[in-house]
């Protein structure tokens, strides 16, 4: 281990940030230490995306600090194979590439290889993993643009999963995918950082769906109402209503009455 890695793996300090007039997020201070597996919750335009896009420099906070293993963050993609990233998809986004799926994945090999050492034997090997890993191996060769949400999702995480990056960090990946593939995905992820220390933080506004599977849970709604342990912040219903707004939809969620 280096020694600039005995702190946390990413840490913000007293974010604040706007798009123009009305703030997003407000003083926000958050850490990832590593080998955790945190879910990123919030309701629907809590800004969540807006904050992971501050962690990986592609916004810029109007105040505020951004470290990676202990060192400011000057530049995106500063940190390079490190730190894998799933955006949040939408179909807009995906139209545009006329690329393979094994194209797709394929370059989640660059931060690693550099884009001129060819191609080698351990790259091909993690592409085929991480294609497994989804259950995509047969759509391997299918168009990008040909595949439903649910299994370009999967091919973005394939992408991720290829880089075999220390950290991954996810952005509503299970939209759109279907309850079988969603299982194993989750299964997937928590062998990651259980079995290789990997570190994990996961966007979503669906608390019911996370909240077995993460070690850690961070609630944002503008700013951070509370982070800690997932059996903390699991039990705490006044941290989750001031989260999500509406206490009896958390308690609904949970299949409890209330
Ligand atoms: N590019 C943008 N320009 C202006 N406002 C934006 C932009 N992106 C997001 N917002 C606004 O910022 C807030 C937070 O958005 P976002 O970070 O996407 O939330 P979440 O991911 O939690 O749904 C929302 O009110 C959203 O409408
Ligand atoms: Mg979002």
């Amino acid at each position: 281990m280096r020694a600039e890695d005995a702190g946390p793996v990413l840490s913000l300090e007293d974010i604040h940030f706007s798009y123009g007039g009305q703030p997003v997020l407000e003083a926000v201070s958050l850490r990832l230490e590593r080998g955790m597996f945190l879910g990123l919750i919030g309701p629907n335009g809590s800004g969540k995306t807006t904050l992971l896009k501050i962690a990986l420099g592609l916004l810029r906070p109007q105040q505020g600090t951004v470290r990676w293993f202990g060192r400011p963050l000057v530049r995106p993609g500063q940190f390079g194979a490190r730190i894998a990233y799933v955006p949040q998809l939408s179909q807009a986004y995906v139209r545009p590439f006329p690329i393979t799926v094994r194209e797709l994945v394929l370059a989640g090999r660059v931060p690693r290889r550099g884009l001129l050492r060819p191609l080698n034997r351990a790259d091909r090997d993690a592409v085929d993993r991480a294609l497994a890993a989804v259950g995509m191996e047969d759509r391997a060769e299918a168009r990008l643009s040909d595949l439903s949400g649910g299994q370009q999702q999967r091919a973005f995480i394939a992408r991720a999963l290829a880089a075999d990056a220390e950290v991954l960090l996810l952005d509503e990946p299970m939209a759109g995918i279907d309850a079988a593939a969603q299982e194993r995905f989750y299964d997937l992820l928590a062998r990651l950082q259980r079995e290789t220390g990997r570190t994990v933080m996961m966007v979503s506004h669906d608390l019911a769906a996370i909240t077995g599977r993460v070690t850690h849970l961070a609630c944002l709604n503008r700013r951070l109402i509370c982070q800690g342990p997932v059996t903390d912040v699991a039990g705490d219903p006044q941290a989750l209503s001031r989260t999500f707004g509406d206490l009896r939809l958390i308690a609904h969620s949970h299949g409890e009455a209330s």
